[in-house]
């Protein structure tokens, strides 16, 4: 079965700081979307990568895919997202041709996910997983709290066994029936595409994440994201 790829790249990235949108914004000279798109095409089994832009950019991030250089063996299709990102991902998804059956879904903002991830997430899909994420272990420990409604301490709630605790990446790889069918059925908020998956009962199943898939999310972010890169050169 053939294998796209959904790229989100609507969000304003608000939390990084003032300036363009998040996935424009450049690493080392080229825009961050850029370096998601090359990532994912480095697979030789994605065969389509669909970028989902701003509302109202979807003709300057089809003029900045023209202008870098990427690999022939792969199509390349713009559409307009949305208000949230499972908005931008099921236009995403509405804009892929029927013979794609597995679809991954990545965020723009995880620019220097390593091909082996990549592959790894698609190979489990392969093998009869539906629904497929990269995690990690957690180095923190995490707290359950009850959020106050005013600045100040907040009380804690639980302590969930950190060993049975996963952070979870993007590319999440799924059939693509069983993805399109959680895109029509569940209307709650969700911050990933597995969690709509786990919502209809659906089986989802974990892989081996990388460090270097890690969300660009803050100021330090970015920081990290360059030194990887410059790493990566030597
Ligand atoms: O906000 P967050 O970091 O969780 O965003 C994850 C990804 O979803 C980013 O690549 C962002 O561009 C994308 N997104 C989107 N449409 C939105 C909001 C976020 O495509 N409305």
């Amino acid at each position: 079965s053939l294998v796209a790829a959904v790229i989100p790249a609507a969000g304003r990235g608000v939390r990084l700081g003032p300036g363009a949108p998040k996935a424009l914004r450049a690493l080392n000279g080229t825009p961050m979307l850029i370096h998601a798109v090359r990532a994912l095409a480095a697979s030789r089994s994605v065969s389509l990568v669909v970028v989902v832009s701003p509302p109202d950019g979807a003709a300057e991030v089809k003029s900045l895919l023209d202008a870098y250089e990427l690999p022939e063996r792969t199509d390349f299709l713009v559409v307009p997202g949305g208000e949230s990102r499972q908005e931008s991902v099921r236009l995403g998804l509405d804009a892929l041709p029927p013979d794609h059956g597995i679809v991954l879904v990545h965020d723009a903002a995880r620019p220097l996910v390593p091909v082996d991830t990549v592959d790894a997430v698609i190979e489990a899909v392969r093998d009869g997983a539906r629904a497929v994420v990269p995690a990690l272990p957690l180095a923190d420990t995490v707290k359950e709290v009850e959020p106050q409604p005013e600045a100040g301490p907040e009380p804690v709630v639980a302590t969930p066994d950190r060993s049975r605790l996963r952070a979870v990446q993007t590319p999440q790889g799924f059939d693509r029936a069983t993805l399109v069918h959680a895109h029509e059925s569940v209307t709650q908020d969700v911050t990933d595409d597995a969690s709509m998956v786990e919502q209809l009962g659906e089986p989802v199943v974990c892989v081996p994440g990388h460090e270097e898939a890690f969300k660009v999310t803050r100021p330090l972010d970015l920081v990290l994201a360059e030194a990887v890169l410059a790493r990566r050169r030597l």
